[in-house]
């Protein structure tokens, strides 16, 4: 095979962008069918990638197509489970957004599928790709801070009301919660830079902002308080989904929209993970402490310092480095053109992901019990193992 050939499930959004680097007919790749629920997402697909695709609302469409070779998931992540288990069921191999799925079962039963089916399969953590983490991730196994025993990390999501509280984001039942669905990125960015999955966690949080009394069905587009309200969305503004305007305070959202995670790594490790959906900033602050030193990311991830220990006044400061990173160009700080060229790569050449679905699994299993953890008197929940049938 010299050329990959892709459907896609979720043909707007997420999908639609994945789907402009993939779609290279004179390339490596090309983007030949999509399936939405949505006319208006398949719409935008054809405006935007492809106009030539076989569309459809029924993915089995694109399973049962012998001219496709692998499925990209990009629809939300309730959906995740259900399409990758069919693709390999199928023959096809998968490329899944994040969250890989919305429970640790359904994680399970996905590898399980994966396994049986011989194929290839990448879980969309496109944060490994960015240069800012690359860079720290290089510094931290070059030893440079000696041996990890902590990490911190604050995530400021400023665009919260934007893009988790006016549709599916906001629903537990959708997305277990915001600590899977936003922080599977971050879980997982934990695991890669201490090179350790998460043993057990406890973890507090509320919704304290979002959600309220609105009636379920209030659309921002016909609210009372439109001229004032501040989580006023206009749909027509970015995504051009039909349920992005639901109101951000209405009954069903039962998501927390501020949470703190703790956790302890497989070789003893203490991290940490602070979320807050309604901060004025957007910003991913990582500070990883060793016996040697300690890194951290500034200025919205376009600088790093590196500080190190004296080792004769150990509470001196021996060096201070500043270290400026580039950010490329395009989606996700150029991340996107990465992981999708990686994704092909892997089919074509045999390439290795950076990237595991055990990785996929581990970040999840992590999130579903902090959410757990949360919900249930913040006790202490220990990470369920693999399924003994899974050889990972
Ligand atoms: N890696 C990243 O940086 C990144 C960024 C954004 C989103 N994501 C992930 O991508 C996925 C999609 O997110 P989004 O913001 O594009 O969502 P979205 O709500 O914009 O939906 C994307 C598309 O999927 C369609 N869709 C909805 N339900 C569907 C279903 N059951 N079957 C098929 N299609 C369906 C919608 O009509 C839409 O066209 C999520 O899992 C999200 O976590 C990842």
């Amino acid at each position: 095979m010299t050329q990959l050939r892709i459907g896609l499930i979720g043909a707007s959004g997420r999908g639609g962008t994945l789907a402009e680097h993939w779609h290279k007919p004179n390339g490596r790749s090309v983007v030949v069918a999509a399936a939405d629920i949505s006319e208006i997402g398949l719409e935008q697909f054809r405006n935007k990638v492809n106009n030539k695709a076989l569309c459809t609302t029924n993915y089995q469409d694109l399973l049962e197509n012998k001219d496709i070779d692998a499925i990209a998931i990009c629809s939300p992540d309730y959906s995740h489970e259900e399409y990758a288990i069919a693709a390999f069921k199928a023959g096809k191999h998968v490329f899944t957004e994040k969250p890989m799925a919305i429970t640790t079962q359904g994680c399970d039963r996905m590898l399980t599928a994966w396994q049986k089916s011989g194929k290839e399969f990448m879980v969309g953590f496109n944060m490994r790709y960015m240069n800012i983490f690359r860079v720290m991730k290089d510094a931290i196994d070059s030893g440079a801070i000696g041996e990890v025993k902590t990490v911190w990390v604050r995530h400021f999501v400023a665009p919260g009301g934007k893009f988790y509280y006016h549709d599916w984001h906001a629903q537990s039942k959708n997305t277990t919660s915001l600590l899977l669905q936003k922080a599977s990125h971050d879980i997982d960015m934990i695991h890669w830079l201490t090179g350790q999955y998460t043993k057990r966690v406890v973890a507090m949080g509320s919704l304290d902002y979002y959600g309220g009394n609105k009636p379920n069905d209030l659309r921002c587009s016909n609210c009372d308080e439109k001229d004032s309200c501040v989580e006023y969305q206009d749909i027509n503004e970015e995504h051009g989904n039909n349920a992005m305007d639901l109101c951000a305070f209405r009954q069903e959202v039962d998501v927390e929209d501020n949470s703190i995670m703790m956790m302890e790594l497989e070789n003893g490790i203490k991290a940490s993970y602070m979320q807050n959906h309604f901060a004025p900033d957007y910003h991913r602050n990582y500070t990883v402490i060793g016996t040697e030193g300690r890194i951290e990311n500034f200025d919205d991830s376009k600088k790093i310092i590196l500080k190190l220990r004296d080792r004769s006044k150990r509470w001196q400061n021996l060096a201070e480095h500043s270290i400026d990173v580039k950010t490329k160009k395009g989606s996700h700080g150029g991340a996107d053109a990465v992981i999708t060229k990686d994704f092909v790569e892997m089919v074509l050449d045999d390439k290795e992901p950076i990237a595991t679905p055990l990785a996929g699994r581990m970040s999840v299993a992590a999130g579903v019990a902090a959410s757990y953890s949360i919900r249930n008197n913040w006790q202490a929940v220990d990470i369920p193992k693999l399924p003994q049938s899974l050889d990972l």
